[in-house]
C-alpha cells in the first residue's frame, strides 16, 4: 500500500509572499496542499475542512491581540495540527505557543521553506503514526489489559508506541537495537523519544552522550519542564537518558508504580510531553528489576532481543513467562504484545526463527512470539559504537535488519520502505545519506 501524501493547509500573509512557498511545497510529493490562505477570512474558512497539518502565518492573526491570537489557535484548528510561523515582534509569544494542544512547532520568522516542508511531513506522519497506535491490533491488547486486576494492572498508552526493548539475557544487543531503531524511526520521520533505564547509562555511551542532564532532573523535579530539563538531543532525536548513580536508582526504585516520581511515572511523563511523541523506545535492563518491571507496565510494544542459539530458545521461554505473569504477578504483559528480533546472526548459524519458535512453543501451549527481524552479526556495528556513531546511518545490512522492525509496525503509514524513507529524508536543511 502506498501512503496518501499529507495534506497540508498553507498560509501567508498576501498573495507574493504565498507564491514564494507555494512552488516548493507542490514539488514535494510527501504532501499535497489542500488549502490556502492570504488573510483570516480565508483561513476559517480553510480550517472548516480540516488538513492535517496546517502552516499558520501568525501575521494574519496580529489584528486578533495577543489574547486573541491564543484564542484562536487554541479553539479553531480543529482536528488538525499547526506549524505557528510568528513574526519577530511577537517571539515573546513562542513558548506560550508552543504549549498550545494542537500547535506542534513555533517558528520565528525568517524561516527556510525547505525546514518548514521537512517539519509538515514529520508532523502530518507522527500523527498519522499515533492514530493508528490507536487502531484495532492496539485495542485488544489494551482491553485485554483492562480486564486484568490487581495493584500492579498494565496500563498501556493510546496513541503513542511504547517500545520496550528487553529480553532475560545479557549482551544480546537490547541496547544496540534500541538506540538504532529510535534513530531510525526518527530519521524516517517519526517523533520518536529513547530512552535509558540502565544504569550505570548504556544508551548514550553508543552516542557519545555526557551523562547528565538525565531523568534524575525529572526525578528531582517532576514537572513538565523538569522533563524538558531531563532530555538530550542527538541529529533530532530526543533522549532521556537513565541516573546514572546507582544509589539514587535504588532510591527511586523503592517507589511504588503509582506513586509520584516513580519509574512509572516517569513514562507517563514522556508520554504526556508537548508536543507529543509517536513513539517511544525504552532500553531496559537485564535484571528483573523495578527498572525494567515499571517501564514494561507501560509498554504496548515489547521486542525480546536474542540470540541464535539454544540457550536464548531456553531463555525466551522464561522471559516470556515471566512478563505474562506466571511466576510474579506484577508482570502483565498481553502475549499479542510481545514480539521478538534474532540479532547478532551469522551465515553458518543453524538457528532460524522458525526454528526458535518450534523450540519454544512446546513450553509456551504451542504460542511463539512473531519475529519481526532478524540482524546480521557484524563486527562493524562495535567499530561505529566506538567512534559514537549509530552503526544504522553506516553498515547496509546492519541497517536493513533494523528497517525490517521499522516495516513490520510501519510500512503501511510510511507507504515505502524504512530505508528509502530515511535516505530521503531532509532534516534541518540537511539530507542524510545512507553510507554504503
Ligand atoms: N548485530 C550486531 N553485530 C555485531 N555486534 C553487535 C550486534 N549487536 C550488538 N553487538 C555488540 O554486542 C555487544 C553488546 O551489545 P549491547 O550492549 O547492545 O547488548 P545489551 O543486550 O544491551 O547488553 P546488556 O545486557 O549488558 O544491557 C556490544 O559490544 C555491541 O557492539
Ligand atoms: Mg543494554
Amino acid at each position: 500500500m502506498s501512503a496518501q501524501p499529507i495534506q497540508i493547509l498553507l498560509s501567508a500573509p498576501g498573495q507574493q509572499a504565498l507564491n514564494a512557498i507555494y512552488s516548493q511545497f507542490i514539488a514535494d510529493r510527501r504532501l499535497l496542499v489542500v488549502g490556502l490562505a492570504t488573510t483570516l477570512q480565508m483561513l476559517e474558512q480553510s480550517l472548516q475542512a480540516p488538513p492535517e497539518v496546517a502552516v499558520i502565518d501568525a501575521e494574519l492573526l496580529v489584528d486578533l491581540g495577543e489574547r486573541g491570537l491564543v484564542e484562536f489557535l487554541s479553539s479553531r484548528l480543529g482536528s488538525c495540527v499547526a506549524i505557528v510561523l510568528l513574526p519577530r515582534q511577537l517571539e515573546r509569544m513562542a513558548g506560550a505557543i508552543g504549549q498550545l494542544d494542537r500547535v506542534r512547532e513555533v517558528m520565528v520568522k525568517p524561516v527556510g521553506v525547505a525546514q518548514v516542508i521537512d517539519r509538515c511531513y514529520q508532523i502530518g506522519l507522527s500523527e498519522r503514526v499515533a492514530r493508528e497506535a490507536m487502531a484495532p491490533a492496539t485495542s485488544r491488547a489494551m482491553s485485554a489489559l483492562a480486564q486484568m486486576t490487581g495493584a500492579a494492572r498494565a496500563v498501556a498508552f493510546a496513541g503513542t508506541r511504547v517500545f520496550a526493548i528487553g529480553g532475560g539475557k545479557g549482551g544480546s544487543g537490547k541496547t544496540t537495537i534500541a538506540v538504532n531503531l529510535a534513530y531510525r524511526l526518527n530519521q524516517a520521520g517519526i517523533r520518536t523519544l529513547l530512552m535509558g533505564f540502565d544504569t550505570p547509562d548504556a544508551v548514550g555511551v553508543q552516542l557519545g552522550l555526557p551523562m547528565a542532564p538525565n531523568s534524575l532532573n525529572w526525578f528531582r523535579r517532576p514537572t513538565r519542564d523538569g522533563f524538558a530539563a531531563s532530555l538530550q538531543h542527538k541529529d533530532g532525536l530526543d533522549i532521556c537518558l537513565s541516573p546514572n548513580d546507582k544509589v539514587e536508582a535504588a532510591r527511586i526504585a523503592a517507589r511504588a508504580p503509582d506513586q509520584d516520581g516513580s519509574i512509572a511515572r516517569l513514562t507517563e511523563a514522556a508520554r504526556d510531553h508537548h508536543p507529543p511523541y509517536a513513539a517511544i523506545v525504552m532500553d531496559l535492563p537485564p535484571t528483573e528489576s523495578e527498572w525494567s518491571i515499571q517501564p514494561l507496565l507501560r509498554a504496548n510494544t515489547v521486542i525480546l532481543v536474542c540470540e541464535p542459539d539454544l540457550a536464548s530458545a531456553v531463555n525466551l521461554v522464561s522471559t516470556i513467562r515471566l512478563l505474562t505473569g506466571v511466576f510474579d504477578p506484577r508482570y502483565q504483559v498481553p502475549r499479542d504484545a510481545i514480539y521478538a528480533v534474532m540479532n547478532r546472526v551469522l551465515p553458518e548459524d543453524a538457528m532460524t526463527p522458525k526454528r526458535m519458535q518450534e523450540a519454544i512453543r512446546e513450553h509456551l501451549d504451542g504460542w511463539a512470539p512473531p519475529f519481526v527481524a532478524v540482524i546480521p552479526n557484524d563486527p562493524g556495528v562495535r567499530a561505529c559504537q566506538m567512534d559514537y556513531i549509530p552503526p544504522v546511518t553506516r553498515r547496509q545490512e546492519f541497517a536493513a535488519g533494523i528497517d525490517q522492525i521499522v516495516d513490520f509496525f510501519y510500512s503501511d503509514i510510511l507507504g515505502r520502505p524504512a530505508a528509502k524513507a530515511a535516505r530521503s529524508r531532509r532534516f534541518m536543511g540537511i539530507t542524510f545519506r545512507m553510507v554504503q
